[in-house]
C-alpha cells in the first residue's frame, strides 16, 4: 500500500511530516515531484494540497487530513467522490486551542488588550475588575475544539454557553446548549465573549455578520479562531467603530497571509494572529493517522472511523 503526502508545506516542514508519518506508521510517504507511480497510491495524507492533486490516483481509497478544517479540500470539484475523506482530530490540537480560547477570553475579560494600548500611550489608568463567574462567554460549535476550548473555559470559572447548527447531545459538563438559527442571537445579546469554532461549511460562511454583531451588547469582545470566512470583515470594522465590540482576536483572515494594506494591521482594537492558534504537532498527528489507518485496515468502515467527514454536511 503505498502513500502520497501531499500540501503546501516548506521543504523542512514536508520532511519533519514525513519523518514522523513514517515512524508511525511504519510506511515511507512519497511527496510530490518524485517518481512514484500513481496507480500504487491507495492514500492520501494531504494538507491543502494543490486543487486537482488527488484526482488521477486510480487505486485511491483514503484520504486522510493533516489539517483539522477540510473546508479547502471539499472545496476541490477534483476531490474523488467516492473515497472516504478523515480530517485531523488531534487531543494535542485541541489542547492547544483551548489554551488560545483562554488566553484570548482572560485578555478580554481583564481589558489586558486594553491596558496594552494605555502602554503605548504612557497613560496609567486602571479599571474595574470582574469575576470570572460574571462573564458569559459563547462558544461557537462544540466540535472537538470548541469543546475543549469550552471545557477549559468552565474550568476557569467562566459562564459558558455552546451553541450549534443542530442539537448536540446533552451533557453534564457545566456548559449551557443552544442549538439552531433562531437561538443565536438572543443568546449573543446575552454574551460578553464570543468565540468562533465552527467549521466553514455553506451554512456558516459569513455567520458573524453586521446582523450577528449588532445582537452583541456593546462592548463585546470576538475572538475568531475558525475560518476568516467566516466573518464578513467590512461588518467587523464597521461594529469596532461603533462601539459595539470592544476589541477582536483574529487568528484567521478572508485572506491568508493578511495584506500589508488590511485595516486589521494598524487597528488598536484588534489583535493579529498569523493562523497560530493551533498549529498541528507532527508527532501527535501521525500517530492519530497511523491510529485510524490501522483500524481501517482492521476492516472498520470508513464512516465509524474518528474523523470521518460527512460530505454533505461539510466537516
Ligand atoms: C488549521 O486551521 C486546521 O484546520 O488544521
Amino acid at each position: 500500500m503505498d502513500f502520497l503526502l501531499s500540501g503546501d508545506f516548506d521543504p523542512a516542514e514536508r520532511e519533519r511530516w514525513r519523518a514522523a508519518l513514517t515512524a508511525a506508521t511504519g510506511a515511507r510517504p512519497w511527496c510530490d515531484g518524485e517518481a512514484f507511480d500513481p496507480a500504487a497510491i491507495e492514500v492520501a495524507l494531504v494538507a491543502n494540497p494543490p486543487p486537482g492533486r488527488l484526482a488521477g490516483l486510480p487505486a485511491l481509497r483514503l484520504v486522510h487530513s493533516l489539517w483539522a478544517g477540510v473546508d479547502r479540500l471539499l472545496a476541490d470539484p477534483t476531490l474523488p467522490a467516492g473515497v472516504p475523506l478523515l480530517r485531523m482530530v488531534d487531543p494535542a490540537m485541541s489542547a492547544a486551542m483551548a489554551e488560545t480560547a483562554l488566553w484570548a477570553v482572560l485578555a478580554l475579560h481583564r481589558g489586558f488588550f486594553a491596558y496594552a494600548r494605555r502602554q503605548r500611550e504612557r497613560r496609567w489608568q486602571p479599571h474595574a475588575q470582574r469575576r470570572a463567574d460574571e462573564v458569559r462567554v459563547t462558544v461557537l460549535g462544540l466540535g472537538q475544539m470548541g469543546h475543549a476550548a469550552a471545557r477549559r473555559l468552565v474550568a476557569q470559572g467562566y459562564r459558558v454557553a455552546g451553541w450549534t447548527l443542530r442539537a448536540p447531545p446533552p451533557a453534564d459538563d457545566g456548559i449551557g446548549r443552544h442549538a439552531g438559527a433562531a437561538a443565536l442571537a438572543p443568546l449573543l445579546g446575552a454574551s460578553d465573549i464570543v468565540v468562533n469554532l465552527l467549521p466553514l461549511t455553506p451554512a456558516t460562511r459569513g455567520l458573524i455578520d453586521s446582523r450577528f454583531l449588532a445582537a452583541l451588547p456593546p462592548g463585546a469582545g470576538l475572538v475568531n479562531l475558525a475560518r476568516g470566512a467566516h466573518v464578513v470583515e467590512a461588518d467587523l470594522l464597521a461594529a469596532l467603530d461603533a462601539g459595539r465590540l470592544r476589541d477582536a482576536v483574529l487568528d484567521v483572515f478572508a485572506a491568508e497571509p493578511l495584506p500589508a494594506d488590511h485595516p486589521f494591521w494598524r487597528d488598536p482594537r484588534v489583535t493579529v494572529l498569523p493562523h497560530v492558534a493551533a498549529l498541528t504537532d507532527e508527532r501527535s498527528a501521525a500517530t492519530v493517522v497511523a491510529a485510524s489507518l490501522a483500524a481501517w485496515r482492521a476492516g472498520t468502515p470508513a464512516g465509524a472511523l474518528t474523523g470521518w467527514v460527512d460530505r454533505q454536511r461539510g466537516y
